[in-house]
């Protein structure tokens, strides 16, 4: 196996590989990028041609290799991501002989799922119980190659005539269970979950079919119109965006992504020949779904009920597509109670409204002024702190000025009283926020292990080494450095370096042990980051870094039993000396 990844590694190159989903530019040595994997501003997100590795050095702090880079782009497990690039790289996987257990049983629930699919499918084509449901979906005006394309199926009214075919099938009662499908009852009976329903199976973006929705076919019905899976290892309801495997192309190409809430109103559009649709399923847009969509699209219309668009959850939603910086688009439609009824009352109707979306912005406006009565000075109060909220967060001066005006004039207020609350807005939000970096920067790292990191770096970076590192080295020397790992990798290259006649990285990587080689990938691409110290000069961080250890050696001393001996204090003296000699070369430099 070790030799498959070994054969995909040297066929594919992870820069050529990374660059056909994100551009890269190239920086030194190495190539960097935004951060595909967290919202960012600087690109931390470097990838190297030389170790074939990427590292992002920002708040996700991930890395590895071109396995790592395409299960994380894709949410795939080891074996899946092995599959994928064995067949790009043109090798043959013979025996997968390792486990992968995660990956056994997604596998399995995914062969369920195939299974169940099959099963209400032919229910609703095949079988006398499909018929009512057939003619529910022809009622719905969905065409017989829709209901296909969908995969669309009936649940039997029956408690356990899936249950019987998959255990047929050679599944068992637990992984029935684990998949959704089966309810385990009170009495320790386990039963169909779908029964008596219109059957929607819900697929990821790959088109693998994670789980499914069902519809009652009951005007009335006692129990909830839709029915879902439940979170199993496969379904993930805030992940999850109805539609997507067939939209997703053309979302990229028109770099647009209509968002609606239900089953029916994605597949009326779709059938409708608005293709770039998906649907969430009745709750808010979550930062899952914003993060996915982004790798396709920098622009999201939602055509939602209106009421729905500006509810609490919804408007949190869109304040964190503000930050992953979509382009957000509101279609009110005052026709129709959603998209698919008003598909099906006037489509040329829809498909104009849907072209001309509001921008979020003055959706927002409307919102407020309809809640709020702005007679007096109270009601205009409310509707500016709402507002303001949103208008605040825009960034662009000329778009926040349009706002402000519009604002004003919707309360008949002057413009600088608006401008103003913006700013208090802005100021308390600055403080809670700084107070969240402070706590962060304080633990996430401190400033000594950042130049041992950066002079590290530098050095394996550089196009010769050695002459660096003696340099370095002169003054900052093995036992100083307080983090235990890259003490381990400096003294395994000072080894290297007395038996070879310059540093080769092949040659040397694979004297480090698997645990040190993560640790050197990342040392090895940190000095290709946007990092502050980048600016100081090389000297005065290697006398810092030797500050660093000095101080913390006298205080190890002081703090020691045996502070009063006399060796103790002769070594305090000469720490101490140095010191001295240190911080007047770093005020010299
Ligand atoms: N939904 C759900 N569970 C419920 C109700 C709703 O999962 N008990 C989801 C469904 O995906 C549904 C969506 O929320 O499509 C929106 O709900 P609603 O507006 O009530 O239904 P419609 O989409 O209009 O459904 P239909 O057209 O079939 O009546
Ligand atoms: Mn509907």
């Amino acid at each position: 196996m070790e030799n498959a990844t070994d054969d995909i590694k040297h066929k594919l190159d992870i820069v050529s590989y990374i660059s056909s989903f994100i551009p890269l530019n190239k920086t030194g040595r190495n190539f960097k990028t935004l951060c595909p994997f967290h919202q960012e501003k600087t690109p931390s997100f470097i990838v190297s041609s030389d170790r074939q590795i990427w590292h992002c050095f920002g708040s996700c702090q991930e890395g590895g290799d071109i396995f790592k880079f395409l299960m994380k782009w894709e949410n795939l497990t080891f074996s899946e991501a092995l599959k994928e690039l064995a067949e790009k790289a043109g090798v043959k996987l013979t025996k997968v002989n390792f486990e992968d257990k995660v990956w056994k049983k997604k596998e399995r629930l995914i062969a369920i799922n195939n299974l169940a699919a099959e099963f209400f499918e032919f229910i609703l084509q095949k079988s006398r119980f499909g018929t009512k449901a057939l003619k529910y979906l022809r009622n719905r005006s969905i065409e017989t190659k829709i209901i296909k394309k969908f995969q669309l199926g009936y649940a039997p009214q029956s408690w356990d005539s899936l249950y019987k075919f998959l255990l047929k099938k050679k599944h068992n009662e637990g992984e029935l269970l684990e998949s959704g499908l089966l309810v385990r009852g009170n009495r320790g009976f386990s039963y169909d979950r779908f029964r008596g329903r219109l059957i929607f199976p819900i697929k990821d973006a790959r088109g693998n079919i994670i789980g499914f929705s069902g519809r009652t076919l009951e005007k009335s019905a006692k129990d909830a119109k839709y029915i879902n899976t439940p979170e199993t290892p496969l379904y993930h309801k805030r992940e999850t965006l109805f539609g997507i495997d067939l939209a997703k192309e053309s979302v990229k190409k028109e770099n647009n992504i209509y968002l609606v809430e239900g089953e029916f109103d994605m597949i009326s559009s779709y059938q409708a020949g608005i293709t770039n649709i998906a649907a969430i399923k009745g709750s808010a847009v979550t930062r899952e779904q914003l993060t996915y969509l982004k790798r396709y699209t920098d622009q999201i219309t939602l055509a939602m009920d209106s009421d729905q668009a500006g509810e609490e959850s919804m408007k949190k939603a869109i304040i964190e597509a503000e930050d992953l910086e979509f382009n957000i688009g509101v279609v009110t439609i005052d026709y129709a109670k959603d998209p698919d009824e008003a598909i099906r009352s006037d489509l040329v109707k829809f498909k104009k409204l849907i072209k001309n979306p509001i921008p979020f912005y003055d959706f927002i406006i409307d919102v407020a002024q309809k809640k709020n009565p702005i007679a007096d000075a109270y009601g205009k109060k409310q509707f500016a702190e709402e507002v303001s909220e949103f208008i605040g967060k825009i960034k662009n001066p000329i778009v926040l000025s349009h706002y402000v005006k519009k604002v004003a004039s919707v309360l008949d207020v002057t413009e600088n009283s608006v401008e103003a609350l913006i700013r208090n807005l802005r100021r308390k939000r600055k403080q809670r926020f700084s107070v969240i970096t402070q706590k962060k920067s304080a633990s996430e790292m401190m400033r000594e292990v950042v130049i041992q990191k950066y002079l590290l770096s530098r050095i394996f970076q550089s196009s010769s080494p050695f002459q660096l590192a003696e340099d370095i080295f002169k003054t900052f020397t093995l036992d100083d450095f307080s983090v235990p790992s890259y003490q381990k990798i400096c003294q395994l290259f000072l080894n290297y370096k007395k038996k070879s006649r310059s540093f080769h990285l092949d040659d040397f990587s694979p004297r480090l042990s698997p645990e040190l080689l993560s640790t050197f990938d990342e040392l090895y691409l940190f000095a290709s980051t946007e990092i502050e110290i980048k600016n100081e000069k090389i000297e005065k961080l290697v006398y810092e870094a030797k500050r660093y250890s000095l101080k913390r050696k006298i205080s190890q001393l002081l703090s020691s039993d045996k502070s009063d001996d006399e060796t103790v204090k002769t070594d305090l003296k000469s720490i101490s000396k140095e010191l001295t000699d240190v911080e007047k070369k770093i005020v010299a430099l």
